[in-house]
C-alpha cells in the first residue's frame, strides 16, 4: 500500500510512518518543517518538503505517484497558542487542509484518515466519552479540528470521499528503539514531567487542585504513541479495502483515566525520588475529566492495546528525553 502521510516530521506522524514502514508499506511524507524536524522522518520514507497547501508541488507529487490512502497529521497543535492566535489555527488546520484535500481529490485520491482530538467534546461529565456524545470544543484548536471533521462529513455525503476520523486523547511516550519521540510542545504534561525529572526544567506546575476528581487534579486518558500508530495501520488497511463514502469517527485512548497527580506519583516511583511540583491556577478551557470509551474502535478493528501501562509510557518518554 502507498500512503501519503502529512506531518511525518512531527511526533505522531513520524511514529506512524515507522509503524507503516516496519509493516512493509510505502510511505511518502509531506511536511513543511514548521514545527517538525527532518531527522524524525524515517530514512526509508520518501520526503517532500512542502506546505500541504502548495497546489503545484502536491499536484506534481500526485501526478508522479499513485497513492492509496492519505493520513493527515499536519496541523498546529498547541491549545494555549490557539487562544492567542485563533486565525493561525483556522488557516492551517482548516483552510490549508481543505486546499490539500481538494488537490488530492482532483487526482482521485479520495480516502483519508484524519487526526482529530478528544478535546472536540469539551467539558464532559464523569462518564467515559462515546463518539456519539455531543461536541462542544472550547478552544480555537479544537474548533479548527471539528470544522475539518465536518468538511469531511459533507464530502462523504456528496459521495466524494471515504474518511476515518481518529479522535486521540492524550498521546504520550516514545518509540521503544528511540527512533522518534516528542521534541517540542509546551502543553504536553508528560514531556514537562520528564524535563523536571532530568533537571532540564526547575519544577512542574499542576494547573488546579480543586477539581471534583479523586485528588483534585484533572483526569486524562494517556495512550502510548506506538499504539496510536498501530491504530492508523488498522484504519488504513480497512479504508484501502473499500470505498464506502462514509465518514466514521473513532476515539483513540485506553479508556483508563489517571489524574495528573497519579502521573507524577508514578514518575516518582520510577525515579525513586520526588520531582518538584507546585499547584498553579486552573487553566481556562481545561476539561476536568477526559477519558474515552474505546469500544467502537476495539470492536470494529479487533484491536487490543499493546502498551496500556502508565509506567511504560513514562519510561519510554524519559528515555527519549535523556537521548535528546
Ligand atoms: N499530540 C497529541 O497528544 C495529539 C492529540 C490529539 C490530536 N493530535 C493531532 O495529531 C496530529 C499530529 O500531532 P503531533 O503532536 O505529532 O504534532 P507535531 O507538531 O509534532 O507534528 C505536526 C507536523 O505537521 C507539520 N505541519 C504543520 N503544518 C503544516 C503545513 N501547513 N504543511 C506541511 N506540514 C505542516 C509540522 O512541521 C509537523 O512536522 C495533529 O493533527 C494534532 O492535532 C495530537
Amino acid at each position: 500500500m502507498n500512503v501519503l502521510l502529512t506531518g511525518g516530521a512531527g511526533y505522531i506522524g513520524s511514529h506512524t510512518a515507522l509503524a507503516l514502514l516496519d509493516n512493509g508499506y510505502n510511505v511518502t511524507v509531506v511536511d513543511n518543517l514548521i514545527t517538525g524536524t527532518s531527522n524524525l522522518v524515517p530514512k526509508k520514507a520518501n520526503f517532500l518538503l512542502s506546505d500541504i497547501s502548495d497546489e503545484q508541488k502536491i499536484s506534481k507529487l500526485l501526478k508522479d505517484n499513485k497513492f492509496d490512502v492519505i493520513i493527515h497529521f499536519a496541523a498546529f497543535t498547541k491549545v494555549g497558542e490557539s487562544v492567542t492566535f485563533p486565525e493561525k489555527y483556522f488557516e492551517n488546520n482548516y483552510d490549508k487542509a481543505k486546499t490539500f484535500l481538494n488537490t488530492c481529490l482532483k487526482f482521485n485520491l479520495n480516502k483519508i484518515i484524519f487526526s482529530s482530538t478528544g478535546s472536540v467534546y469539551g467539558q464532559v461529565n464523569k462518564k467515559n466519552i462515546l463518539e456519539k456524545n455531543e461536541t462542544n470544543p472550547i478552544n480555537p484548536y479544537s474548533k479548527s479540528k471539528l470544522k475539518f471533521e465536518k468538511y469531511l462529513y459533507s464530502l462523504s455525503k456528496e459521495k466524494k470521499l471515504s474518511s476515518i476520523i481518529l479522535r486521540y486523547f492524550n498521546v504520550a511516550g516514545a518509540d521503544s528503539k528511540l527512533r522518534s519521540g516528542l521534541l517540542t510542545n509546551p502543553d504536553n504534561l508528560i514531556k514537562a514531567i520528564c524535563e523536571v525529572a532530568l533537571k532540564k526544567r526547575e519544577k512542574l506546575i499542576i494547573n488546579g487542585n480543586d477539581y471534583d476528581t479523586k485528588d483534585g487534579t484533572t483526569v486524562r486518558d494517556f495512550i502510548h504513541v506506538t499504539d496510536i500508530a498501530e491504530m492508523h495501520l488498522l484504519a488504513s488497511k480497512n479504508l484501502n479495502n473499500d470505498f464506502s463514502s462514509k465518514s466514521e469517527i473513532f476515539n483513540c485512548g485506553y479508556g483508563v483515566g489517571y489524574s495528573i497527580k497519579e502521573v507524577v506519583d508514578e514518575m516518582n516511583r520510577i525515579l525513586k525520588e520526588n520531582i518538584k511540583f507546585e499547584f498553579g491556577p486552573k487553566r481556562e478551557g481545561d476539561a476536568e475529566y477526559s477519558v474515552a470509551d474505546i469500544s467502537k474502535f476495539s470492536n470494529k478493528f479487533k484491536w487490543k492495546p499493546k502498551y496500556n501501562d502508565l509506567n511504560y509510557i513514562l519510561k519510554t518518554a524519559l528515555e527519549w528525553e535523556k537521548s535528546i
